[in-house]
């Protein structure tokens, strides 16, 4: 029986790659983790102080690994951490889910004016649907992250969309998905119909609510 011979030196560069990854993603749960509170400190700030919750849920994800190493194929750049670190901004995502667009654009306000919120760019899909439909305010930000060693920027992608907006993204991933990319042209039709009948769903409400609001002023005010 033969044996391989063991190179130790290959095994420890191996290790350190590894460790590098490691510290790597780790900045960005922790850029995620300071988004995550900040937009939980907004939220019970504003149902203290406006007897009224915005926001209908929060979910954050950190992109894995494969997803890193696909995302460096398919954009064809160095698989170098600085590249990376620069020209991939969705390492890190929180996404917020509203009740109404209204809320949507407060939140995003709320958020993004902070003093240690960098606003690296912004994605206004509701003004302007993509052509399938798809609808939601995007803002990648940059936030401080304070290390042992320092203070660093890290990227946080977050997006904000009502619950219409985000019931359609997740049917429309999942088709996206059993179809590996090539969804059959009336399924897209459907889907860009759908998207617009959520659209207008959201407007309608969103009138529903200011309505009830208004009766119950009146009503307090009697
Ligand atoms: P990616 O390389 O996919 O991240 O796209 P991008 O860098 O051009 O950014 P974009 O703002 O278009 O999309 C970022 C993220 O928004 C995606 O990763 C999805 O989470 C979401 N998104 C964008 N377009 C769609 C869509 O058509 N359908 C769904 N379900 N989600 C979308
Ligand atoms: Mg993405």
């Amino acid at each position: 029986m033969s044996t391989v011979p063991v190179d130790d030196a290959a095994i420890a560069q191996a290790k350190q790659l590894r460790d590098q990854f490691q510290r790597f993603l780790r900045e960005y749960e922790f850029g995620m983790r300071e988004v995550e509170t900040k937009i939980s400190i907004l939220r019970d700030e504003f149902t203290h102080m406006h007897a009224y919750n915005p926001i209908e849920h929060v979910s954050s994800r950190l992109k894995s690994p494969d997803g890193i190493v696909e995302k460096v194929a398919r954009k064809g750049i160095d698989p170098d951490f600085d590249v990376i670190r620069r020209e991939i901004t969705d390492i890190a995502g929180v996404r917020v889910t509203c009740s109404f667009v209204t809320d949507v654009y407060r939140l995003f306000e709320l958020f993004t004016r902070q003093d240690d919120i960098t606003v690296l760019m912004v994605k206004d899909y509701i003004a302007e649907p993509k052509p399938n439909g798809y609808r939601s305010l995007h803002a990648i930000v940059e936030v401080p992250v304070f290390l042992s060693t320092g203070a660093i920027p890290v990227p946080v992608e977050v997006q904000f969309r009502t619950i219409a907006m985000d019931f359609w993204a997740s049917l429309e991933h999942k088709i996206h998905y059993k179809f590996d990319g090539r969804v059959p042209a009336h399924l897209v039709q459907s889907l860009t119909e759908a998207a617009d009948a959520a659209g207008e769903l959201d407007l309608r409400m969103e009138r529903l609510h200011r309505e009830a609001l208004e009766i119950n002023h009146r009503v307090i005010e009697a």
